[in-house]
């Protein structure tokens, strides 16, 4: 398998970098957008900490790990002592607490894989929802954000597969369709496997950074302003790259026996990490590697009906930015 494949690009794949560019410029959330969100977070903390003083709110997701948007919401942990209660219990506390604080539109999803507390604010118009105690997702949102700074490409890259995937409609994890979170992980693996490299693989280097959450260790080596000239070698533009990233997940990926892994920094197999087969729900029928969390497959809420449409995405998306007249409008009409 090669990065160019048997696809040669064409030649004047460049002239669609302004375009993709000025697209990325509009997605990056405003000044005042970002200082709406702190006057959000500063309002909860106040909340919060009238009822648990010993009580930490940490930022995670895309408005944490910069590769957030002006439509992005708001994903909010906190870390707290349960003690003998339950986290069920301490949500409806919290639910009441900002109902009383004058929140709006305050819900507690309790049955969900992830119990949260959702609500919006009228003010900013931010949708808001709070985690308890999920410290795996404050140290990945670190992870995104160190790769991030590396080089420039990665945030223009993934913000436009975002935006991308949020209008084709498989955005949608309750629906069985990808995570924002796993495109990004795609994006970074990819740019992980360009030649020449465009970003290192971090949990293979010296670490300098350790966080323990639940007995799984997450380490490595976060000093990333050493790394800023790591890509510098690859001249590829983000036209090029958006291009062959498509054509990579249309035609080159082999969805029967690969796991893409940003953890190795590699493609490894499903054979390896015994995905092989379906497991309950579990199918693995495109499998994407969380970095710290190793046994959890991005890819698992994916099915038989929903990869079909995710990878006739994949192809409609290559087969445009190799021969659409205006691919940069085309691409993301809404599905
Ligand atoms: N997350 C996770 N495991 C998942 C899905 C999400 O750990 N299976 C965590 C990650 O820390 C991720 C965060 O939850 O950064 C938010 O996920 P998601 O909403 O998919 O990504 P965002 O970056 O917040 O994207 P959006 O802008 O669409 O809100
Ligand atoms: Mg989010």
């Amino acid at each position: 398998r090669t990065n160019t494949g048997w696809m040669e690009c064409r030649h004047d794949i460049g002239t669609f970098a302004p375009g993709l560019l000025s697209i990325y410029e509009s997605l990056k959330p405003s000044e005042d957008h970002m200082s709406k969100q702190s006057r959000l977070i500063d309002s909860l903390t106040k909340s919060v900490s009238k009822e648990w003083p010993n009580a930490q709110l940490h930022l995670y997701g895309s408005c944490a790990n910069s590769f957030g948007t002006s439509h992005s919401d708001v994903d909010v942990c906190l870390e707290i002592d349960i003690g003998t209660g339950s986290e069920v219990e301490l949500l409806l506390r919290l639910a009441e607490i900002l109902r009383g604080d004058n929140f709006d539109s305050v819900e507690a999803i309790t049955s969900a894989r992830v119990p949260i507390v959702r609500m919006l604010d009228a003010g900013s118009g931010f949708s808001c929802d709070i985690c308890i105690n999920n410290l795996l997702a404050v140290a990945n949102t670190k992870l995104l954000k160190d790769y991030a700074q590396i080089d420039g490409r990665l945030l223009q890259l993934a913000s436009i597969v975002k935006h991308w995937a949020k209008l084709r409609g498989v955005n949608e994890t309750y629906r069985g369709t990808l995570s924002s979170y796993a495109y990004v992980l795609m994006c970074i693996s990819f740019l992980q496997l360009r030649e020449p490299k465009i970003l290192p693989c971090l949990q293979a280097l010296e670490p300098t950074y350790t966080m323990v959450v639940d007995d799984i260790e997450c380490v490595y080596f976060d000093e990333v302003h050493q790394l800023r000239d790591f890509g510098a070698e690859n001249k590829e533009t983000i036209a090029e790259l958006l291009w062959a990233f498509f054509h990579y997940w249309a035609f080159q990926h082999d969805y029967r026996k690969d796991v893409i892994s940003i953890r190795m920094g590699k493609i490894i197999s499903k054979k390896e990490k015994n995905w092989t087969t379906r497991i309950g729900n579990d199918r693995h029928l495109i499998c994407i590697e969380d970095p710290f969390e190793t046994g959890h497959d991005l890819g698992r809420i994916v099915d038989r009906q929903t990869i079909r449409i995710i990878r006739e995405e994949f192809e409609r998306a290559a087969v445009m930015l190799q021969h659409d007249d205006d691919p940069c409008s085309t691409l993301f009409e809404p599905y």
